[in-house]
């Protein structure tokens, strides 16, 4: 295990704070971070600026196959639509299949990486020196998306973003291909009723206990 960078896992649904934990993670052990999502966003964006079907699969797999680091600095990549279309071509088999090296190489990198998404457990790093599967109910999670939409201003119906995450959940859940699950040997965290703190707290004490 000293020869490979150590790789650490946090898979989890949408505003689960993912995100924000990985980060923080990979701050404090001096790793690089990885939000796999933007990857997805990217290829999203990607296809919707060159004027590509969403819906044609071919469209999103070349899309996600000739994706260019140009891509990851697309000023659309936090948007509801880019999400969503990221959503819907990360069903695609091709499309993962093609964003799956740069996965790879990047935790492969030393020091190690964190890398947060949906699959990295699962497929990406199945061998990851440790996994964490963060979760919260939809209902708080919609709270947190919307609030955060509030924040920056953007006019924002919580029915509107809780059946978003629904939808989101369901078809990130449902794929055939690397569905959204916890892997066997992950640890999850509940974050419904914790402050983002006490999940540093929680997922740093795992970490350690494993590096
Ligand atoms: O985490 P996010 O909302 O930025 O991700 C956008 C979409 O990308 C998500 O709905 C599903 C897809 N995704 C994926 O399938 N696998 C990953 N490892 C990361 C994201």
């Amino acid at each position: 295990t000293l020869i490979h960078p150590p790789v650490i896992a946090i898979d989890g649904p949408a505003a689960a704070g993912k995100g924000t934990l990985a980060r923080r993670l990979a701050a404090e052990l001096g790793l690089r971070h990885l939000d796999t999502g933007m990857i997805y966003r990217a290829a999203a964006s990607r296809l919707l600026a060159g004027g590509g079907d969403p819906d044609d699969p071919a469209a999103a797999a070349l899309a996600a196959q000739t994706l260019g680091a140009d891509d990851l600095v697309r000023t659309d990549l936090r948007a509801e639509r880019t999400g969503e279309i990221a959503s819907k071509i990360a069903a695609l088999g091709p499309v993962r299949a093609a964003l799956l090296d740069f996965q790879r190489s990047f935790g492969r990198t030393a020091p190690g990486a964190v890398l947060d998404g949906r699959d990295i457990g699962t497929v990406v790093f199945p061998d990851a020196r440790a996994k964490i599967f963060v979760t919260a109910s939809p209902e708080a999670r919609a709270l947190r998306r919307h609030e955060e939409l509030r924040g920056k201003g953007v006019a924002s119906i919580f029915a509107d973003v809780l059946e978003e995450m629904r939808l989101r959940d369901r078809r990130d859940r449902e794929r055939a291909v690397a569905p959204l699950r916890p892997a066997d040997d992950a640890v999850t965290l509940d974050t419904t009723d914790m402050s983002a703190d006490e999940v540093f707290a929680a997922a740093l004490a795992h970490v350690t206990s494993r590096l």
